[in-house]
């Protein structure tokens, strides 16, 4: 027949041992799979954001793809029922003296069916306003029995006093939302962790868009307020921490840099210390991200290591007007640099790569190019 293509990808006994597999056939990457005594082919790229189908799983007859689960028949390349407008290249197969052959010539289409897009995922504009603060409180909490929470209570203050300098605020705090911890999409590839993040695309549920939208979108200021808890901020903290990979992602992987003329401050509150320890960790987080930093960026609280009557470090907490001050005056150096910055509005959008995270110089690239030739 004319216009026939045929690639020989390997033999059969090898490549029907397993339900699937990524094969090479010239210069393409096929997803080959083996079910019911019959080899189907389709591209090896998914139509989300390029997920390697090959090394996915099969679900019945159809390719579940390895970073986000979307679903593809191994043999037409169809999207699964009611998605079937989304579909990969599909390619004829057969056996000839036991070869597996794949006509490079049969490609169907690729089809997308349209996908709104997330509302996260919006161009990034500041809007017009007052300078705006965020207070992000991680002190894990029963929240049908709270309890007093020293970090919380000078959050409080210090989003209290923002109306007196003119700004907006807010609070978010974690132990009222409901999210899944990271799973690990980066670990799959830098690719799999989408902005906006891979679960809050696919579970509706997840709360941590609230998160996402304060930080990214409303906020020019942040304060996190964080207990310690064994020398480390809080578990919550961590668990938030986790899932703001993809905002630090995105610059690694598209140059695209979410947070813009953005300040952060910090409130650390332990029983006995650590407090240095913490507040490095966090700055150096958030600075990853692309916050910038007032002068002297956190306020904090500890007793010390010979004191563990928790007690009276809540007390003294609870009563300090000198503590309640302090946070409000972090609130203020927060509001002031954000005015600066909003004025000024020099922080790039993108930046130069060199000896940032992730980033491959030039001089690897053309080492690891010279090896594949
Ligand atoms: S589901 Fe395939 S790349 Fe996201």
């Amino acid at each position: 027949m004319a216009n026939e293509n045929w690639i020989d990808v390997g033999a059969a006994t090898e490549l029907s041992a397993t339900p699937l597999r990524r094969v090479k056939a010239g210069d393409r990457e096929l997803a080959l799979s083996f079910k019911d005594g019959r080899f189907g082919v389709v591209s090896n790229t998914c139509n989300h954001v390029g997920g390697p189908l090959g090394d996915g799983t099969l679900a019945g007859d159809y390719i579940n793809c390895p970073w986000h689960n979307w679903k593809f028949h191994r043999c037409t390349g169809l999207g699964e029922p009611g998605f079937e407008e989304d579909a990969v290249p599909a390619f004829a197969v057969k056996v000839e003296n036991g070869r597996v052959l794949v006509d490079m010539a049969s490609a169907t289409k690729r089809t997308r069916k349209p996908h709104a897009p997330h509302p996260l995922s919006r161009k990034i504009e500041r809007a017009a306003g007052p300078v705006r603060v965020a207070g992000i409180a991680t002190s894990p909490m029963d929240e049908a029995n709270p309890r007093f929470s020293g970090s919380d209570h000078l959050l409080r203050h210090a989003l209290a006093s923002c109306a007196a300098h003119g700004a907006e605020s807010r609070m978010i705090r974690l132990s009222e939302l409901k999210f899944r911890a990271c799973e690990g999409y980066y670990s799959k590839a830098a690719h799999a962790c989408t902005w906006p993040c891979s679960i809050t695309q696919m579970d509706e549920s997840d709360q941590m868009d609230r998160v996402y939208e304060a930080l990214v979108h409303w906020a020019d200021a942040i304060i996190v307020a964080t207990p310690i808890r064994w020398g480390a901020a809080s578990s919550l903290y961590f668990k938030m921490a986790e899932r703001l990979n993809c905002v630090q992602n995105a610059i690694t992987i598209r140059d695209q840099v979410l947070i813009r003329n953005k300040v952060a401050g910090f409130i650390i509150v332990g029983g006995q210390d650590n407090i240095q320890g913490v507040a490095g960790q966090m700055l150096g987080f958030f600075a990853e991200l692309g916050f910038i930093f007032p002068q002297f960026p956190y306020v904090a609280h500890s007793r010390g290591w010979s004191s563990e009557d928790m007690e009276r470090n809540v007390e003294l907490v609870r009563a300090s007007a000198e503590l309640a001050e302090g946070a409000a005056m972090l609130a203020r150096r927060c509001i002031d640099l954000a005015a600066r910055l909003i004025a000024q509005d020099e922080a790039p959008t993108t930046i130069e790569r060199g000896g940032r995270k992730a980033h491959t110089l030039e001089m690897e690239k053309d080492k690891r190019m010279a090896a594949e030739a």
